[in-house]
């Protein structure tokens, strides 16, 4: 397993360019199996998640070409509607194939996907999507089972005990494009990638309203066909880049860090009095060569609070503020792997329940820690960057999942950096 070597005390200079994003682009790729015409996906991030969603997606029948460097073509003239637990283990995110396979097939078998290392991650609610489609679900054998030949349009309200669910509205949204009559879902996710692929739907011939809202109104359509879709930059990529800019007290231009769907993350920084200059609505300058980083209360919650998906981020970043903050997770509360981390390279971090408490500034110091999850992972990088020494990150394939190019980029912009293949 690959490992990342990163001497910190260098601060980032330049810019750099944000890949498109991850959680848009891979329910794109189940999207296109709702059709048998070819469908184009462009701005496609270069990430292992990527590579699996196309390999499922071509295991269940399509053809899947990668002609050139972020394009990708999926043409699903066939498809099985067995989505298999060897397939679907590789990556949570395929159980976004359930919807699309009910509404191409009218019948379904995705394997449940099992534990992840964040927490519970339950799928009882786009169950309960499905189930209010008039879809009958069973589970057998470790599989979601749905026999959906009588699906028809239905009002759903789609909250559970933590909110929304992202990869639930995207399911019952792609179930519901061709299932007949209307269907509104209430308390849908609002996240932008959501509203990405909605807009892709969209273009493939369904009738789609309120997407990006919590009130989606989906009235079906027999057929859709094909189309090409640019994938939407990465917001979570954007503030991480955003988040190491200011750990590393550098100066950088993040190009595709859009400032529309970056509001909450960009309150939190201004509230912890950070240098940072909206350049244009596509684009964003940080210099943090001479500022004083005050500590932060903060709460993850769905679109359009704070992404939970940044919330090892500024943990990490926050231990270089001067006093106490606290970080609160609403959506997944067990998401703190990279707290234990954090402490190895000197932070001084402890949990109370679902929240972090970190109490700044901390001289970081280098030292060996191990990658646990993807974006624990990016605080990891985070906090090397600000650490004397080096710092060795092992299991580095979490962020090869989901940051395109890191090491790359990282380098691009000054960081002494280097990738330890292992063989192993
Ligand atoms: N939930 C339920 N029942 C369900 C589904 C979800 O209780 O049936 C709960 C979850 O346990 C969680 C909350 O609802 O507490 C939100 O989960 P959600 O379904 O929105 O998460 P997801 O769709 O599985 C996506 C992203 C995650 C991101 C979350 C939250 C993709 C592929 N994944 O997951 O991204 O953290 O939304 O924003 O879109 C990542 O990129 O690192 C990542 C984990």
């Amino acid at each position: 397993m690959d490992s990342l070597l990163i001497k910190g005390g260098v601060r980032l200079e330049g810019e750099v360019s944000v890949s498109g994003a991850k959680n848009a682009c891979l329910p794109m790729f189940a999207a296109a199996l709702l059709t048998d015409e070819k469908c184009v996906l462009k701005n496609v991030p270069d990430l292992s998640d990527v590579r699996f969603m196309a390999e499922i997606v071509g295991e269940l029948g399509a053809e899947v070409s990668n002609p050139s460097k972020g394009v990708w073509e999926i043409c699903a003239k066939e498809v099985s509607h067995i989505a298999p637990y060897e397939l679907v283990r590789k990556m949570r995110a395929s159980i976004c194939l359930l919807g699309p396979l009910c509404a191409r097939m009218r019948r379904a078998e995705v394997s449940l996907p099992g534990g992840c290392v964040i927490g519970a991650r339950p799928v009882d609610l786009h169950i309960k999507g499905l189930k209010a489609l008039n879809c009958a679900v069973e589970i057998e054998r470790g599989y979601i089972v749905v026999d959906a030949r009588k699906m028809r349009g239905a009002n759903i309200y789609l909250g559970g005990r933590f909110g929304s669910t992202v990869t639930g509205t995207a399911n019952v949204v792609m179930a519901a494009v061709l299932a007949p009559g209307t269907t509104v879902i209430e308390n849908a996710a609002c996240e932008p990638e959501i509203a990405d692929l909605c807009r892709m739907l969209v273009k493939m011939g369904a009738l789609i309203e309120g997407a990006g809202t919590p009130a989606i109104t989906i009235t079906g359509v027999p057929k859709l066909g094909g189309t090409e879709h640019s994938v939407m930059p990465d917001r979570i990529e954007a503030g991480t880049w955003m988040a190491a800019a200011l750990a590393s007290r550098g100066k950088v231009l993040i190009k595709g860090a859009q400032k529309k769907y970056l509001g909450s993350f960009l309150d939190i920084l201004e509230r912890a009095e950070c240098p940072i200059e909206i350049k244009s609505a596509n684009s964003i300058y940080i210099d943090a060569g001479s500022f004083k980083l005050k500590p932060v209360e903060a709460i993850t919650l769905p679109y359009p609070g704070l992404p939970t998906d940044l919330q090892a981020q500024i943990c990490a970043l926050m231990t270089q503020a001067d006093g106490i903050s606290i970080i609160t997770e609403r959506i997944y509360p067990e998401r703190f792997m990279h707290v234990p981390e954090l402490a190895r390279m000197g932070a001084n971090i402890s949990r109370e329940g679902p929240s972090a408490i970190i109490c700044g500034k901390t001289k970081l110091s280098g030292a060996p820690i191990m990658a646990s999850d993807l974006r624990a992972s990016a605080a990891l990088v985070i906090a090397a960057l600000a650490a004397s020494g080096q710092t060795q990150i092992h299991r580095i394939y979490h962020l090869d999942r989901g940051y395109d190019s890191i090491d790359a980029k990282l380098a691009a912009l000054g960081a002494k950096v280097e990738r330890v293949k292992n063989p192993g």
